[in-house]
């Protein structure tokens, strides 16, 4: 394998074992990364390798680490078995997500609201406070940098969709904790930034019942995209190219906010 753009960097992907994360993970992996698939099972979709295996298949690094989002102490835990194996994380990718219960908002119950802000919302707070944590004590990088901390956020979250009023919550406070946190960390050089996907042919969205599938796709003006559309992007915030970028949400949507 020829050195990538991410070559030797330490990158936790996590809800790596499907959709958007495993294509992060995997794309990563091919740019030279050691990449430390986190989720909380190993497995991946039928058929498919788990990503970690799929990496190493691909002649990258890689491995398996149990992450449950919601537990700060399992995210803690981690961290601090990556740094004693490799030294320093250099990206940490808050990709695990959950599209909750969709509802109506006058139906929506606390509990239901709770649950998906709590992993969403507070899963990539609890992440970006403990990633960011490690990273200030590492020093700067070949490009000047401790780190690089992206959050998977999404269109839904300044645009309205029917019901998904928690979901939209969940998204659009990370987008305003993401350009927060980069107002506290750009003076230790950590770059901390999200992506916005539109609509991704995933386990997720499988889910979906199609007459909203149908109502999605008349907005995605170059029709739906694939878990791969977001590697390239997710590449650019971890690497050299992206140091200069800070704070910023980046639709990545096939026109669909344009619409
Ligand atoms: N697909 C889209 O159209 C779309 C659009 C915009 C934004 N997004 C966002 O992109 C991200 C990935 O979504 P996806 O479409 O790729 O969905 P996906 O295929 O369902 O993947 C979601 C991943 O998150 C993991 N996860 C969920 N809850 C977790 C928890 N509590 N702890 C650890 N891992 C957890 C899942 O692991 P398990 O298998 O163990 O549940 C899975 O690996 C999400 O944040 C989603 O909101 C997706």
């Amino acid at each position: 394998m020829s050195a990538g753009r991410l070559q030797g960097k330490v990158a936790v992907v996590t809800g790596s074992n499907s959709g958007i994360g495993r294509a992060i993970a995997i794309a990563y992996g091919g740019e030279g990364a050691i990449v430390i698939c986190a989720s909380r099972r190993p497995e991946a979709q039928e058929g498919d390798l788990p990503t970690h295996e799929q990496i190493k298949k691909n002649g990258g690094k890689a491995e398996f680490h149990h992450l449950q989002f919601t537990e700060t102490e399992s995210i803690d835990n981690l961290i601090k078995k990556v740094v004693k194996e490799h030294g320093r994380i250099d990206v940490w990718v808050s990709n695990a997500g959950t599209i909750g219960t969709m509802k109506p908002v006058h139906e929506l119950t606390d509990e239901e609201f709770d649950s998906t802000v709590d992993t969403n919302l507070k899963g990539c707070f609890r992440c970006l406070r403990s990633a960011a944590a490690q990273m200030q004590t590492q020093p700067l990088n070949d490009f000047s940098r401790r780190g690089s901390i992206i959050s998977i956020t999404s269109v839904f979250g300044p645009r309205g969709w029917p019901a998904s009023a928690a979901y939209s919550a969940s998204k659009l406070g990370t987008v305003g904790m993401t350009t927060a946190a980069a107002t506290d960390l750009s003076q230790h050089k950590i770059n901390v930034n999200c992506i916005s996907p539109g609509t991704v042919m995933t386990k997720a969205t499988d889910s979906m019942p199609p007459e909203i599938m149908q109502a999605l796709g008349r907005k995605a003006l170059l029709g739906f995209g694939v878990p791969e559309d977001i590697s390239g992007p997710a590449i650019l915030l971890a690497s050299e190219e992206g140091r200069w970028i800070q704070g910023q949400q980046i639709f990545i949507d096939g026109g669909f906010t344009i619409t």
